[in-house]
Formats: C-alpha cells, structure tokens, sequence
C-alpha cells in the first residue's frame, strides 16, 4: 500500500453497505484498485457498470491475494463461511474487516477457523443504512457523519485498526471503538430490538382480518414506525441468531415497559401514562445529544457553530429575554421533592436547565413540557425520587451538579453525576467537602473534578458551615443536603451571593431564617407544591444593557427582567460607568422583585469595581469588560478570582478575545486591568463558554470589523433565542 492510499480493496457481498464503502473510499480517492465479490453475476455486473468496483471475481480465495484490505459485507450468517473459503489466500499481510452488525459471532467464526483470532481481523460496524438494498442503492455519502464503531481485541494489531480507522475517516465517518460484548448489548438495545418491533408489528396487522382497511388508513404513525421493517429479512434473520442473549434480554425488557403502559392505560392511571409519555417526549426531543453521549462519552463530537458578529448594528425596541437560569433549575427541584403539583410559567428552555429536568425524569419524576415555558413537576415528596437507570449527565450545568450533589447525598440509591468538557474541569470538591462533613459518602476524581460519585443511604447530620468562597451554588448544595439532616443546619457566606434558594424554600412552605450572611433550616420538614412565575434572567439581560449603553442612539426596554437585591451588580456597575438605566414599574412576583430596564446610550467612564459587587454581577463579567473596552480610561477589577473557574477561565479567555481586538486588557490572578479604546477586528474563541460567545457579539456593536467568534454552541445552555433577539433589536450577527 502507498502512502495514504489503498492499493486493492476487496468488498465481499457487494450490496449498500460495501458498495457505498467502496464508492466512498474512490470518491475521497484513496484506492487504486475495487475488487468486487458476489455470488451473484447481475451484482458483479451492476457494481461494473455503476463504477463502484473495477474488478469482478465470483472466486473469494483469488480475490483476496495480495489486497491491502478485506471488507466482509454479506450476511453476517456466512461469515465463518467465507473466512473458510478466504483462508487460503490470506498471507498475513492483508487485513480483513466487516461491517456486521453483531461482533460476538465474528469473534467466534475467526475462532473457528483460525484456531484464534487473528490479529488482521478488525471487527467493525457502521452505524448508517437504510432500509434500501442492494448495489443499486450505493451512496457515497452514505457514511459522512455517522459513527462507525470498531472492537478490536486485545491483542488486535495496532496498524491494522489504524487503517481500518482511517479507511472510515476517508468515507467521511467518526470512528469510535468498543469492547465486543458491549457493542452487542448496545445495539440490542438501539437497532436489533426496535427491528424486531417493526417486523413484529407490521406481521401481527398484516394477519388481522381488517388488515387491507389498516393499511389503506395507516398514515404517519404507522409508517414512520414500520419504516424498517422493509429491510432485508435474510439479513436480520442472521442477526436475531448471532445476537440471541442480548436480543432476548432486551426484548424481556421492554415486555416489562408495555404492560406498564399497558397497565396505566388499563387503570385509567394518568399520572403513571404521563409520566411514561413525558419522559419518552422529553428524551427524544432534547436529549438525543445527551444520551449519545452516555453512551459514547468522550467519542462524540459537539454541533460546531461560528457566529460572525458585524458592526453597525443598533439596539433599539422592547424585548423580554427568557426566564432565568436560577430559577428555572430550582423550580425543578424543588417541585420534584415537594406534595403536589407545581406549575412554573417563564421557564427557560435552555439546555442547562432542561438537564436538571432530565435528572429528574430519569429519577422517576413525572413533568409535563416545558411548551412555551410553562412545566407542570408532578411532585414526589422528600423521599419518593427512584435510582436513576445510570448515571446523570448533566451537561455543561455546574447548577444541576453542585446543588444535584446536595440532594443526592441524602438518597437512599447510588448515584453518579457526570458533565460535558468544560463541567469536567470544574471543581467540585467545594461542595464534596461540606457533605462529607455531613457524613455523605461522596467521591471526586482525585483533583477534584467530576464525576462525583454519591453512595446512598448516609444519614446525614447537620451542619455549621462557614463557606470559604462567596458561591451560591455551595450555599445552595449545603442548604438542600440540610433538609434532610436532623436538626439546624446553617450557613455564612463571606459575602452576599444569590438567595434564590432560601427565598424558594419558603414559597415551597419551608421555613428558612436568615440573620446578616448566616442562612439555617432544620431538616425533616416537607415542602408543599406552588406557582412559580419564573422572571427574565437579569443575566442575559447583561448583554442587552451593555449594548444599548455602548451603542449610540441606543433606547431599548427590558421587559420583567428579576432585579433581586442579590443579582443587580451589572446594574449598579453600569451607573458607576456612567450608564443611563432606569428601573420601572417596580413589583413582585412569586417571591422576587421584577421590573422593566430602560437603557439609553451614555458616554462611559472607566472605574475601579467595588469588591462587593462581584458576587453579585459574578456572571456578567465578561459583557462588563466589553463595557470597560468602550469606556473612557481604565477599569479595574480585583477580587474575582472565582471567574477562572466558570465554564471558561473567564479573565483569561475574555484577555485574549480582546487583546486580539487590539484592547490593553491585563489579566491579574484575580481580575483584570482594562484601558478603554477601539476594537479592531479578529477571529476569538470562545472556548465553549456561552457567555463569552454572546459577549463579543455586543462587542461587534463598537468595533471596526467583524468579529468571528468560535465554538458558540453553548449558547443555547443559557439563551437558545438569543441570536434571534439580537437581530429584533437591530444587531448584525451571521450565524454558520
Ligand atoms: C448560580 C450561582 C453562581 C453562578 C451560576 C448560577 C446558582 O455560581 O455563577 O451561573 O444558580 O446558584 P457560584 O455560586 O459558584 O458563584
């Protein structure tokens, strides 16, 4: 074989899958040479006359003398067949791979026939196909973003996986690999079992008597159900022997699951069939990425998305930004644990929020929507939650983790908390240390960082707990853990951080008591459902009162922004600047104070920012040093050392975006020095972190050229709508 290219490629049982295998290596023009092999001649002469092979050999063992690479495609029934009949012709040197959709029974053919299993043999599967067959079908495209996944064994020759790998790589396909074992039980689970519905569904209605009028009015439902069963019977006959056990086990499985609908819809049980149907809805609506990652961690690759903010935008109009963050994950939790039925309007649907609602279903709570914002939490009380079936993924929400952390400490189950990249960093001892002290058992990896592991059934006792940082989050985490420890259980923070928690708590009927910075509860109480009118996020609010202040003949309003006394340091540093911000029709709703913001365009001024407020502003640090690049003369922070342990190191990711732009900005260990100026143009990144992608489009409002700003999927963690609000408000930003 040449460098980075295949020689002479084998495709054994030329159908879709080895054909469009074969289309695609020619297409990326790494292979010289396509030898095709069929028991058929009308294939051999299709797969010629379609370009996808170049060569026809009915005869295997000839086929394979002196090829680079083998690639098995027939059904995986003759696998142990064909390698008996290959065995002559194979020297060692070539390697042979497949694309069955079972490995065990691969392992155990080479087995047979070698006596062990070779170590050119690179068992692999790629996750695509359709219902269509045949050579006809071929596509090059075919595996361009899918997943192929390959098990080698042990003792599997490492340059064999790496040409297999990058043969894959070359058809456009993400490799990931598997042991053999775990790969049968995964697919049992996500392809075989929803084929043996399929095929099963469709015979059982095909012998009803009425069976022409069903098809006749089968519409959607049907066929979107039964799509599959259309694929090649021989084919998956192969496959329900090859992969019996797990097949069977997940078959049994899934005969537990009906006659538990089957059992709710019987009993007229609405609560059990939407509980059911909500968290089916939930997980496939929103969690089709998460799940894919518990199933593949670090395999998988994030939807990559650029924005390209412009300048000469204009901020003007009125807009209400969506609910906040806070907020939205305490109504989950809270509402889970409380009596009775809690009904939230205003939630966010971001995706940090949503994954404490997954948590939640995955602990056997029933919770309607969200639809428009509004989510119904079928409470289970204090200690009705369920062992979660594996562990919560919790994506990039350090929220969901450090608080989750708290409650689960006192559950009677195991639990394992696990997040994306970013949330993998991020410290958790924090909030581990106060609950050993409570007697949790509770693990971090060594350096502190997730996942957290939580053995179940510690009896929690109380404690007095004097936080080291200023970090709601801890606070938050000790206080819940505290529900369950009997007796008071308190804590002082060095300074004022936000006190959604405890203002909550007490509209869930709890008694919470606060005395200067000390926040106690005693436990065993129980919390009582409510209404929860979740206010716009002062937070993604930030963005807009930044650019309305930055850009001139600016005039924008803020509609319902929640201006509790614990979160308006954007506000109160702004006016330091020199921003023109009114705060109207003050009221209170639910428990928080709620007002609309109407900002003007002001000249800022630089300032050196009071200590106190950084608690308080602690995560609008990234838009407020946009504000400083804008002002006059220089802004200084200090005290906020925290922000390098948010989803980004936040002063270093924030210095580098805006040196780049041409801004004097000097990160210190706990801040960073500002000289107001112009910005230029540049390419920045974001490092993943949604608050700094959203940052530099405010950015763009002042500066020369386009900012092109990375790694923006995060967004939608905290603001899913914020691009599109952007744009009402008359700002430029393109996204790709
Ligand atoms: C939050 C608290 C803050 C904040 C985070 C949300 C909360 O974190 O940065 O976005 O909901 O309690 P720390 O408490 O760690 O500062």
């Amino acid at each position: 074989m040449s460098d980075q290219v295949f020689d002479r490629v084998v495709v054994v049982g030329l159908g879709l899958i080895g054909g469009s295998f074969a289309a695609a290596l020619k297409k990326a023009g790494r292979v010289q040479q396509v030898i095709g092999v069929s028991r058929s001649k009308s294939t051999l002469d299709k797969g010629l006359e379609l370009g996808v092979i170049d060569q026809a050999e009915p005869d295997i063992a000839k086929a394979v003398v002196g090829a680079d690479l083998v690639m098995l495609t027939a059904p995986i029934g003759v696998t142990q067949t064909l390698l008996e009949k290959m065995k002559p012709g194979l020297d060692g040197k070539t390697i042979v791979t497949d694309a069955g959709s079972v490995k065990g029974n691969v392992v155990a053919a080479a087995k047979a026939v070698f006596g062990e299993v070779p170590n050119w043999l690179v068992p692999g599967h790629p996750i695509a196909g359709s219902e269509k067959s045949g050579v006809t079908a071929t596509n090059p495209s075919l595996y361009e973003n899918h997943k192929v996944i390959l098990t080698p064994l042990i003792d599997t020759d490492n340059t064999a996986i790496e040409k297999v790998r990058s043969a894959w790589q070359w058809c456009g396909a993400e490799v990931i690999t598997m042991d053999v074992a775990h790969h049968d039980s995964v697919l049992a689970a996500t392809s075989h079992l929803p084929h043996l519905l399929a095929f099963s569904l469709v015979d059982t209605l095909a012998k009803e008597d009425e069976n022409q009028e069903i098809f006749r009015y089968a519409a959607g439902g049907f066929r979107d159900f039964t799509r599959i069963a259309s694929s090649d019977p021989t084919m998956w006959h192969d496959i329900f022997i090859a992969n019996k056990d797990a097949i069977l086990e997940r078959v049994e499985h899934f005969e537990n699951g009906l006659a538990d609908i089957k059992a709710a819809v019987e009993a007229g049980d609405s609560n059990a069939m939407l509980g059911i149907m909500t968290r089916a809805k939930g997980a496939r609506d929103h969690f089709t990425k998460m799940l894919a990652k518990k199933a593949y961690s670090s395999a998988m690759t994030e939807k990559q998305i650029t924005f390209i903010a412009k300048p000469g935008g204009q901020v003007s109009g009125t807009i209400r930004v969506p609910g906040d963050k806070s907020i939205s994950h305490r109504s989950i939790m809270l509402g889970a644990l409380a009596e009775g039925v809690t009904e939230v309007e205003g939630f966010l649907e971001g995706e940090d929020a949503l994954a404490t609602l997954q948590a939640f279903r995955d602990m056997g709570v029933t919770i309607e929507g969200p639809n428009k914002g509004h989510v119904k939490v079928f409470g289970v009380g204090m200690d009705g939650l369920k062992p979660p079936p594996g562990p919560l993924y919790v994506g990039n929400s350090g929220t969901s983790m450090r608080l989750l952390a708290g409650l689960l400490a006192a559950q009677r189950f195991d639990t394992e908390l696990t997040g994306d990249e970013s949330l993998s960093k991020r410290p958790m001892k924090r909030v581990a240390n106060p609950l050993a002290e409570m007697n949790a058992q509770i693990e971090t990896q060594a350096d502190g960082t997730p996942p957290i592991k939580i053995k179940g059934g510690a009896k929690l006792k109380p404690l007095q707990y004097d936080m080291p940082m200023a970090s709601a989050q801890v606070k938050s985490c000790v206080l819940l853990a505290g529900l369950y420890a009997e007796g008071e259980t308190s804590v002082v923070e060095p300074a004022p951080t936000r006190d959604h928690t405890e203002r909550m708590l007490r509209g869930f009927g709890y008694p919470v008591t606060t005395e200067g910075p000390k926040a106690s509860l005693s436990g065993g109480g129980k919390l009582t459902a409510t209404k929860i009118d979740v206010p716009a996020d002062i937070s993604s609010a930030a963005f807009f009162m930044v650019a309305a202040s930055i850009t001139p003949g600016a005039d924008l309003l803020l509609e319902h922004v929640g201006i509790n006394p614990t979160r308006i340091g954007v506000i109160n540093i702004l006016r330091a600047m020199g921003g023109n911000l009114e705060v109207l029709n003050e009221r209170e709703v639910g428990g928080e104070p709620v007002a609309d913001i109407h900002v003007k365009h002001a000249p800022l001024k630089g300032i050196n920012i009071p200590e106190d407020q950084v608690p308080l502003a602690i995560d609008e640090f990234p838009v407020l040093f946009v504000a400083a690049a804008c002002a006059e003369g220089e802004t200084r922070l200090t005290g906020a050392e925290e922000l390098r342990v948010k989803e980004s190191d936040r002063i270093q990711v924030m210095a580098d975006g805006l040196v780049a732009l041409g801004v004097d900005a000097q990160p210190t260990p706990d801040g960073i020095v500002i000289q107001g100026g112009g910005m230029g143009s540049a390419t920045v990144e974001s490092h993943g972190d949604h608050r700094i992608a959203m940052s530099f489009v405010v950015a763009a409002l002042r500066s020369e050229g386009d900012i092109t700003i990375g790694n923006c999927a995060n967004v939608a963690t905290s603001f899913p709508d914020f691009v599109d609000l952007a744009t009402k408000v008359g700002m430029n930003v393109d996204v790709q």
